[in-house]
């Protein structure tokens, strides 16, 4: 009966009629666990709009003379953004085509559906929703795992295991979910494992709490770890570009796969896939990031750096590497406006001195301005921390170290900047100690860099000594041997580093 009415309602691009979109859940992975509702609407599309994650039997479905339109989408990387989606549906269906938006799992369980329907509602478009098998049902029943049961568990919540866009923490009811007899699914849950269970922990759930990452659930490749939740934690595999299902709560030690912690696990990596997690564009936009970063003078006066991306490029310097994790730094962030014009005047008597040690050549060094200090709309000085003695291998260059580590956190935090869309000029002081004092800096701590961060009216093109004929960036080349310090060039001469 279905059939009759699409065949009757929709012409096949032929009528002026508007077409009609089917949004269609493609459920995990295999084609027979598509609904036979589901099946009927891919065998009649004229156009297929998919998703990346849709396997290759169900895209064999899909009838030879129908377009398709591929949307991608996988984690952090979208061919197209939503809003895109949502133009191609509309554009489909006033064609008068049959359209088919198929979907991964169900398209209203962490499918956007709603968003599409609320998009095709409003340009006044007949749609329907097909669902489909969602992951946490499928890969449970692939896995063994009961959702709920009458002793163990007595309801289930299904939760996104990613963050949303912009935030930097999730925003559940950590102590709901911590209580007993109930299963959480978190979708995607793989890459944020350790943050759910420290919080999950924290909140009261027993760390030996049964657990599990399903992987490629009911698909061919399949991989299940189970085990107690802190032993998964450490288990993890590393999150790769397929889904990965974090199932937590007593029903999963009904499943075969459960081991519990003192039982030897399986290997900690997947046997199938290997664990790729960045995608070309990712790396593309990566060394765009690196190539564009520039050293900033000149700032938007009076802009500013909303609270949640200076805690984004600050969280970025805190990731960086450092020996032995003694982060031996700390970054002012000097709001007082007296204190700034203080450090302005500072860095002025800097220049002065630099300049009269630079003799001939001084007037030319006056004119490569810093600018900046007053107008930029933050200002940071990242401080060297004094020595706290704590022992690092044999701490034969522990000051140098230090130094690198700081180098390290203010690296990331200019790259991060850059990646939002921020200037930041590095500003040094040769003679810091007026500027410790002004800091109220302890004894053995030194400021290292005055950093201005903010929005830029334009970013060079070129590192601003190259602009001013000050000094050229020498090629890469140059910079890597091979075995000794003279020995050959490891690189051919071309060089690369301006590539963008
Ligand atoms: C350790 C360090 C200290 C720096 N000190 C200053 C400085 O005092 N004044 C300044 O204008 N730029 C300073 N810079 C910025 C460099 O001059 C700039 O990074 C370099 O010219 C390369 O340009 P680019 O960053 O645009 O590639 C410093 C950079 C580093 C890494």
């Amino acid at each position: 009966m279905e059939t009759a009415v699409l065949a009757e309602g929709i012409g096949a691009g032929g009528a002026n009629k508007p077409g009609m979109v089917h949004i269609v859940g493609a459920g995990p992975g295999p084609a027979d666990l598509l609904t036979v509702r589901a099946l009927n609407r891919i065998q009649c599309a004229d156009v297929v709009v998919h998703d990346r994650l849709i396997d290759a039997e169900v895209l064999a479905l899909i009838p030879p003379q129908a377009e398709r339109i591929y949307v991608g989408k996988a984690s952090g990387h979208h061919v197209m953004s939503q809003k895109q989606i949502h133009a191609v549906l509309i554009e489909q269906a006033r064609k008068g085509r049959r359209v088919v938006r198929l979907k991964g799992g169900d398209p209203h369980v962490f499918g956007r559906g709603g968003e599409e329907v609320q998009a095709l509602q409003a340009a006044g478009l007949s749609f329907e929703v097909v669902p489909g098998v969602s992951a946490a049902n499928g890969c449970a029943a692939a896995a063994g795992i009961p959702l709920t049961h009458r002793d163990l568990a007595h309801s289930c919540t299904f939760l996104s295991g990613h963050l949303a866009e912009g935030s930097i923490d999730f925003d559940f009811d950590w102590t709901a979910l911590a209580r007993p007899r109930q299963t959480r699914v978190f979708y995607m849950g793989v890459e944020r494992i350790a943050t759910i269970a420290c919080q999950l922990i924290a909140h009261g759930l027993a760390p030996d709490t049964p657990a599990a990452i399903v992987q490629d659930g009911a698909r061919a490749g399949q991989y299940v770890l189970a085990t107690g939740l802190k032993a998964l934690v450490a288990r993890a595999p590393a999150y790769g570009p397929r889904p990965g299902l974090l199932v937590i709560g007593e029903t999963v030690s009904l499943s075969p796969h459960f081991k519990a912690a003192e039982e030897s696990l399986p290997s900690n990596t997947p046997p199938v896939h290997h664990a790729e997690r960045f995608s070309a564009t990712d790396r593309a936009s990566f060394y765009r990031v690196i190539a564009s970063r520039r050293d900033m003078r000149h700032f938007t006066p009076a802009a500013r750096v909303h609270d949640e991306v200076l805690q984004r490029v600050l969280q970025a310097a805190h990731g960086a590497p450092s020996v032995g994790l003694m982060q031996p730094w700390r970054f002012i962030r000097v709001l007082a406006t007296a204190l700034r014009g203080r450090i302005a005047e500072l860095v002025d008597a800097e220049r002065m001195m630099t300049a009269e040690a630079l003799g001939i050549r001084a007037d030319d060094f006056m004119r490569l301005k810093v600018e900046g200090i007053r107008e930029c709309a933050e200002l940071l000085v990242a401080v060297l921390a004094p020595d706290d003695g704590t022992v690092f291998g044999r701490r034969t260059m522990p000051r140098d170290m230090a130094l690198c580590s700081l180098a390290c956190a203010t690296e990331n935090l200019w790259l991060a900047a850059r990646a939002e869309n921020l200037g930041l000029g590095w500003v040094s002081m040769f003679e810091p100690e007026a500027l410790a004092q002004a800091l109220r800096l302890p004894d053995g701590a030194h400021p290292v860099a005055v950093l201005c961060l903010g929005p830029v009216p334009t970013f060079y093109d070129l590192p601003m000594l190259e602009q001013l004929a000050w000094r050229q960036g020498r090629p890469l080349a140059e910079f890597v041997r091979v075995d000794t310090w003279d020995g050959a060039q490891a690189l051919p001469s071309r060089d690369a580093s301006r590539c963008t």
